[in-house]
């Protein structure tokens, strides 16, 4: 008889009851949105929640800012990552775009198998798919567009054999993939999307699940919010239509 699958709890408010209790224990999630949306500030609390609450070691590789940034960014909320790293809980590495070439993977896999980690973020699989086409390794009589998708689809077959509960961050602009990364949504376990809604004077941001493998999972859009504590998963408004 089929086994339930455990679940690995973000630990982010409103969020991990949408999903039977968390993410299945070493699937692969895709985190998108636009700029600005917030996908960095998840993916944080999913690696300081899994370290503070979980007991589970995270590696966090970055593509996209200095380690320092996302520590300021994280001190906000009173998530305190120095302290963190300093406890071997948490090992956030930062190469810069020029720095990835074909052995950024093995060098991921190595920090993983050192570091003990449980959970891993990657941020962002758009970003580091970019360099994809100067891969020495890839075919090179692929066009441009294939050797991406090719590196796309390799780089998460590995990437979930880590046995890590993952989390890869996506770069959406106007609900549409910035690079030719879309076969990720095929291959990951579950895909978040995350939206913002600016005019002047006021704003709102949104959070959906759109895809959750072995999950019941809740279908409906919900706001996400910035609270002094950290992000917030509120519940869906039900608006009374009187006629
Ligand atoms: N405490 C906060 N209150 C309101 N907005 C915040 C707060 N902290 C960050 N933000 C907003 O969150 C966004 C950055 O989130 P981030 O996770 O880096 O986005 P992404 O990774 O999707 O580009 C910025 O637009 C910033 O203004
Ligand atoms: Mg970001």
């Amino acid at each position: 008889m089929a086994t339930n699958p455990k679940r690995i709890p973000t630990g982010i408010d409103g969020f991990d009851k949408l999903i039977q209790g968390g993410f299945n224990e070493k699937s692969v999630s895709l985190i998108s949105g636009a700029p600005g949306t917030g996908k960095t500030i998840f993916s944080l609390a999913f690696a300081y929640f899994g370290a503070m609450k979980y007991d589970q070691k995270c590696v966090y590789v970055t593509f996209e800012q200095p380690i320092a940034d996302l520590e300021e960014q994280a001190i906000q909320f009173g998530w305190d990552l120095k302290k963190l790293q300093k406890d071997k809980k948490l090992h956030m590495v930062y190469i810069p775009i020029e720095g990835v070439h074909s052995e950024t993977l093995q060098m991921i896999k190595d920090l993983v198998e050192q570091n003990n980690a449980e959970r891993l973020v990657i941020d962002s699989i758009s970003t580091l798919s970019i360099a994809a086409p100067h891969y020495s390794d890839i075919k090179t009589n692929y066009s441009s567009q294939a050797q991406v998708k090719y590196f796309v689809y390799d780089f998460i077959y590995t990437i979930r054999a880590l046995g890590c509960t993952t989390l890869m961050i996506g770069e959406l602009k106007d609900d549409n993939w910035i690079n030719e990364e879309v076969p990720a949504e095929f291959v990951v376990d579950n895909v978040v999307v995350l939206r913002y809604f600016g005019a002047k004077g006021s704003s709102s941001r949104t959070l959906a699940i759109k895809k959750a493998r072995k999950t019941k999972f809740d279908e409906n859009i919900f706001p996400f919010t910035f609270a002094k504590t950290g992000i917030k998963v509120g519940q869906v408004q039900k608006v009374a239509m009187k006629f």
